[in-house]
C-alpha cells in the first residue's frame, strides 16, 4: 500500500457511524469483564472507540498531550450546553450558574480523589498554579525550588516573585533516566533549608512524560516543612490515582488535557486549611479566609465549558480509568520497545513502566528537534511537537486512545530511516 492510500485507510478508520450514547456503552460492556491489560492490545474493541472521534485524515495526530480533542459524544453535549445557556440567557446565569458549577466540581473532586471543599474549577493549569505562586505571602529571601524541566509558565511566574518580593528560585535538573525513586527525593531534599517555602513538582514531565514519586516527594519536604506544588496537567485522567494519596499541598491540572473537556478548562486543588495562605489572583469578598471559592472568582466567563466537565467524567469513567491508562502504556511502548536499541536514536523517556505511560520522546543523534517534527510531518504526515531544551533534544510523541499500531509503525519507520 503506498503512503497515500496509507493514510486515507487511517483516516477512514474513524469515520463512519460514530460510537454514541447506548451503542458505546453497550461496545464498552463487551470487554468489562476483561482485564484493563488484556483490552489494551484488542485492536477491533479501540477501533470501536475511534469511531466516535472525528479525526483530521491529513495526519497522525502524536500531538495528544497538547490537548485531546473532544469525542463526538462530549461535543455534542457541549453544543447542547451552549443552546441551553443561550435559550435561558442571565436567568441561567443569575440563578444556577454558580450551583452548577459547584456540582460540576463536586463530580470532580469524587473522581479525582479529594474533597469537594478542596477543589476549584479553573481554566487551566497557569491559572492554578500561577495563582499559587502568585499567591503565597512571599517574603524577602524566601526560597522557592523547581526543576528546569518544569513548564515555562510556571517557571516564568517564579521569576515574576523573584523580581517582585525577592524570592531566590532554586533550580534541578531531572534526570532522564532515574535508577531509583530515591535518586529523584534526594535531587529535590539537597535544596530544602530553612528558607523555602515552595517546592513544585511535576507529575509527569510534560517534554518526555517521565512520572515521579510524588508522595515520596512531599513526605520528605513535609518532614523539612516545605509545601509542594504538583503541576498534574498530563495526569489528571491519563493514569489512575487519588490526589488525597500523592500528601501534596497545592495541586493544579488542565481539564482540556486528558479529560477531554471543552479547551479552557482547569482545576486546582487547595488542601484543607490552606487556602487562607494564598491571595486571590482576582479579589473576591464576603468569604471565610479558609474558604477555596475565595480563589475562584474570574468573573463572566463561559459557563457551559464547566458544564461539560460532567459528560467528560462519564465518557473517562466509561472507558474507565485502568483501561485508558493502560491502552496509553500499551501504545507507548509498542513503538518505543522498536527504537529504543536503534543506534541513531535517543529515548528521552525511562524504560521502566511505572515511570512513564502514554506520552514518551525520542530525538534522532546530530538533528535539531526542529527538524525532526518538520521531516516528519512533510515526509511521513506524522504531527508532533519538538522540544528543545534542558537534557532533551527530540520530539515528544503522545499517542491518543484511538491511535492505531499502524499509525506508530509509520513513526517506527521514521525513526528507523532517519540518520
Ligand atoms: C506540565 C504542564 N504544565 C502546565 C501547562 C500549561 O497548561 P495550560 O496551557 O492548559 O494552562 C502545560 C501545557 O502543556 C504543561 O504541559
Amino acid at each position: 500500500m503506498n503512503k497515500r492510500s496509507f493514510i486515507k485507510k487511517v483516516a477512514m478508520a474513524g469515520i463512519g457511524v460514530p460510537l454514541t450514547g447506548n451503542a458505546l456503552a453497550n461496545w464498552v460492556d463487551r470487554v468489562n469483564h476483561l482485564p484493563a491489560e488484556k483490552v489494551a492490545s484488542d485492536e477491533s474493541f479501540w477501533a470501536g472507540i475511534r469511531g466516535g472521534y472525528r479525526l483530521k485524515p491529513d495526519y497522525i495526530n502524536l500531538e495528544n498531550g497538547y490537548y485531546n480533542i473532544m469525542p463526538e459524544q462530549i461535543l455534542e453535549n457541549y453544543i447542547k450546553q451552549i443552546r441551553e445557556i443561550n435559550y435561558q440567557g442571565a436567568y441561567y446565569m443569575r440563578t444556577v450558574q454558580f450551583d452548577n458549577k459547584k456540582s460540576m466540581a463536586t463530580k470532580l473532586a469524587a473522581m479525582t480523589g479529594c474533597s469537594p471543599e478542596e477543589l476549584i474549577i479553573t481554566r487551566n493549569t497557569t491559572e492554578s498554579l500561577d495563582m499559587i505562586i502568585g499567591g503565597i505571602h512571599w517574603k524577602s529571601g524566601d526560597e522557592a525550588v523547581m526543576a528546569e524541566q518544569d513548564y515555562g509558565s510556571m517557571q516564568e511566574m517564579f521569576k515574576q516573585v523573584a523580581a517582585r518580593f525577592g524570592v531566590v528560585n532554586k533550580i534541578v535538573s531531572i534526570p532522564n533516566h532515574p535508577a531509583t525513586d530515591e535518586e529523584i527525593v534526594q535531587l529535590y531534599a539537597a535544596q530544602l533549608n530553612s528558607n523555602t517555602r515552595l517546592l513544585m513538582i511535576p507529575h509527569m514531565v510534560n517534554i518526555t512524560g517521565h512520572i515521579l514519586p510524588v508522595q515520596k516527594i512531599c513526605d520528605m519536604a513535609h518532614g523539612k516543612g516545605v509545601a509542594v506544588m504538583v503541576d498534574g496537567a498530563h495526569a489528571i485522567a491519563h493514569i489512575e490515582f487519588k490526589i488525597a494519596d500523592l500528601h501534596c499541598d497545592y495541586y493544579g491540572a488542565s481539564l482540556h488535557k486528558w479529560l477531554s473537556v471543552p479547551l479552557g478548562s482547569g482545576m486546582l486543588y487547595v488542601k484543607k486549611g490552606k487556602a487562607g495562605d494564598i491571595w486571590p489572583l482576582l479579589a473576591e469578598g464576603g468569604k471565610d479566609a479558609n474558604d477555596i471559592s475565595r480563589l475562584n472568582h474570574i468573573g463572566t466567563h463561559p459557563a457551559a465549558t464547566d458544564l461539560a466537565i460532567g459528560a467528560a467524567i462519564d465518557y473517562y469513567n466509561m472507558i474507565g480509568p485502568a483501561r485508558k491508562e493502560a491502552r496509553l502504556r500499551y501504545l507507548q511502548q509498542y513503538w518505543t520497545s522498536k527504537v529504543r536499541s536503534l543506534p541513531n536514536v535517543i529515548v528521552n523517556t525511562p524504560v521502566d513502566a511505572a515511570r512513564c505511560c502514554g506520552i514518551a520522546n525520542a530525538g534522532i543523534k546530530g538533528m535539531k528537534p526542529g527538524e525532526l517534527a518538520d521531516t516528519l510531518l512533510k515526509k511521513y504526515k506524522i504531527y508532533t511537537v519538538a522540544i528543545d531544551s534542558a537534557n532533551v533534544q527530540g520530539c515528544r510523541i503522545t499517542p491518543n486512545v484511538f491511535t492505531m499500531p499502524e499509525e506508530l509503525d509509520v513513526l517506527v519507520k521514521a525513526l528507523t530511516e532517519l540518520k
